[in-house]
């Protein structure tokens, strides 16, 4: 993958999961060929191992309050380049990252492109809430929106999934098309809920990896 965002002196964000491996990869064989100095905040603590394997130079928001931008992966992509994310349980700390980031730059493969959410993935929408709050927050949100909100179990580990800001995920999946902004929004309203896996109007521009092995790049329309 090209990687033609990247120049000397930016402050980047590293997103979680598999996709972004390989854009790490590449922007650590830029850094050292090119001897850039990039500074790298991690969306999680997958992401933090990965800077650091690949001898970035990591730092945090503390020291880099805002940057110049941010790379992640997507669970899904509709046509409005709104993202459902979370998959990996990494939803709040990547979307506080993609946030402070001036642009927000999704690299997901072509079966994750779909005209709505929901089409292409199946497990739901994550939403992080602090433990004591899961019942109360899975009861609001279906009678709120319908469908169906699951606790995240873990694999290899009795109990549920534990993110790493020491919360619960639930997996709402719902079973019609909603207007995003206005359920992300009244989700976020919900006592005990610490962030929705619905990235809404963020992303600047998704590069989708084809089948063919070529590159599309889909950019958010300016309004
Ligand atoms: C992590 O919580 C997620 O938001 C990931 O960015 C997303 O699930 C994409 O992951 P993959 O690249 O592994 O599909």
């Amino acid at each position: 993958m090209q990687l033609k965002l990247i120049y000397n002196n930016q402050v980047l964000g590293i997103g979680s999961g598999s996709t972004i491996v390989p854009v790490v990869h590449r922007l650590a064989e830029r850094v050292k060929q090119e001897n850039l100095n990039i500074v790298c905040i991690p969306t999680s603590f997958q992401a933090r191992q990965l800077i650091l394997q690949n001898d970035l130079s990591l730092s945090d928001l503390d020291r880099h309050p805002e940057l110049d931008v941010a790379f992640d992966g997507a669970d899904e992509v509709d046509s409005d380049l709104s993202l459902i994310k979370g998959g990996g349980g990494c939803l709040t700390q990547e979307k506080i990252v993609a946030g402070y980031a001036k642009c927000f730059v999704v690299v997901a493969d072509y079966r994750k492109n779909s005209k709505n959410l929901g089409e292409q993935w199946k497990k739901g929408i994550p939403i992080e809430v602090i433990p004591m709050a899961y019942v109360p927050v899975t009861r609001a949100v279906t009678r709120k929106f319908g469908g169906v909100a699951e606790l995240r179990m873990a694999v290899r580990k009795a109990g549920p999934v534990v993110t790493d800001n020491g919360n619960f995920i639930l997996d709402w999946k719902f079973d019609k098309v909603h207007k995003w902004n206005e359920v992300n929004t009244a989700i976020k309203m919900i006592p005990g809920v610490v962030e929705t896996g619905l990235f809404i109007n963020m992303a600047d521009v998704v590069y989708f990896g084809m089948e063919d092995g070529s590159v599309r790049a889909c950019e958010k329309l300016a309004l």
